[in-house]
């Protein structure tokens, strides 16, 4: 039976990594994998997250199972951040997930089992999205997410709601969109909550980056006024960027419902969807996030360590932006662009150039890291962008 399965592609960055890291070239830019980097190139584990796991070790008594919706304690700990403080009792709850990797995965069985076979997406968008709905059985329909010089494209948004209707879901990525940095404006967030509060299509918030684009309240708006427009709704949230815990592998989803009894009945098919699946989710880093946050000193760490993260992004994509132009690519719309992913409209022929002659490592796709680019290695980077693409 195995021996029929076909051979599958590595996966694309992965592979990008490994030709990275075997790249001699003292120079090289790393501008492919996902993770923030310092000014210094690193990814350190968060102060405020090696002292909460100081902690943990100490009094954490012991490691018997929680059960499939984890660590409840992390999973209300994070309400008040993600929701504000005004959360409708009674009407949202979540569950422990492993990372946002299995917050969408759940959210979007949660919205097969009820129902949904199509599910409606700005592209491009991360690639897993379309893995799951694809592993999932369901439908992706498809609309372009930005406009060719860089924002967002409501009008294909509009036109994909208007052709949708009952059993359908839409994907929206809550801030820091990825992969192309470009974020629905306060005023566009507004026009979307009024335009799924009239349409029947459920919506599924991606919010994975919050904090890491304007700010924990500013990168929360769409969400909280999408769910605040619509009586249901789900979100997906990962703490693997803004705690800084990439392999621990945290997340949760949570659920909005009409009422509290549907709430406990759509959350009781989540929780059986997450034990045929994982059983339960990993405990060490959500326990780290909930003493972080049970914790006022931690969390106001915890917030300036995120602030300095989000501020470097911002300084980088200014510096980008202020360069202005590398050869024929117009730079200044990364400068008004959100997070740390942006898209080069690049060919393959000049990706591949950039990396054999200038040793600069992006995804085929165009997309980059911004937070792998540097005070030290802009000019580099800049100077190579107008060569290949000049
Ligand atoms: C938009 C988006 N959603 C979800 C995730 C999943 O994150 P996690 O590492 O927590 O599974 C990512 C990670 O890259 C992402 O970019």
């Amino acid at each position: 039976m195995l021996n029929r399965l076909n051979q599958q592609p590595p996966d694309a960055l992965l592979a990008l990594i490994k030709l990275y890291e075997a790249d001699p070239r003292a120079d090289k830019i790393d501008l492919g994998v996902g993770v923030y980097r310092t000014g210094q190139g690193g990814t350190p584990v968060f102060g405020a997250i090696k002292a909460a796991e100081r902690k943990l070790v100490e009094e954490q008594a012991s490691k018997a199972y929680l059960g499939p919706e984890g660590d409840m304690g992390f999973v209300h700990a994070l309400m008040p951040i993600v929701f504000g403080e005004d959360v409708p009792t009674g009407r949202i709850d979540g569950m422990q997930t492993p990372g946002g990797t299995g917050a969408v995965r759940l959210a979007l069985a949660l919205a097969k089992r009820s129902g949904v076979n199509r599910v409606l997406m700005g592209v491009p968008s991360w690639p897993n999205h379309a893995q799951i709905v694809a592993d999932l059985g369901m439908e992706l329909v498809s609309f372009d997410h930005a406009t060719p010089d860089g924002a967002a494209d409501l009008k294909a948004l509009r036109g994909a709601l208007a052709a949708a209707g009952e059993g359908d879901a839409v994907l929206l990525h809550g801030c820091c969109h990825n992969p192309t940095g470009v974020d629905y404006t306060d005023a566009q967030w507004d026009e979307i909550a009024a335009l799924l509060a009239q349409s029947p299509v459920l919506p599924v918030i991606d919010l994975a980056y919050q904090g890491l684009g304007r700010g924990l309240e500013e990168d929360a708006y769409g969400a909280r006024l999408v769910l605040a427009a619509v009586p249901e709704a789900l979100l997906a949230y990962s703490c693997d960027k803004n705690f800084g815990l990439y392999r621990d592998r945290v997340g949760a989803l949570y659920v909005q419902a009409g009422d509290s009894e549907a709430l406990g009945r759509i959350m009781s098919n989540g929780l059986a969807l997450a034990r045929a699946n994982w059983s339960m989710p990993p405990d060490h880093g959500a326990a780290a996030v909930r003493l972080v946050l049970e914790d006022e000193g931690l969390t106001a760490q915890w917030r300036h360590e995120l602030d300095q993260m989000r501020e470097r992004i911002g300084q980088v994509r200014a510096a980008l932006a202020a360069q202005g132009t590398a050869g024929a690519l117009d730079l200044t719309p990364y400068g008004r662009q959100f997070g740390m992913f942006a898209m080069l409209p690049l060919s393959k022929e000049q990706i591949q150039s950039l990396r054999a002659d200038h040793a600069i490592y992006m995804a085929g796709s165009g997309r980059i890291n911004v937070a792998g680019l540097t005070t030290g290695n802009l000019d580099t980077f800049s100077g190579a962008l107008a060569a290949v693409a000049g």
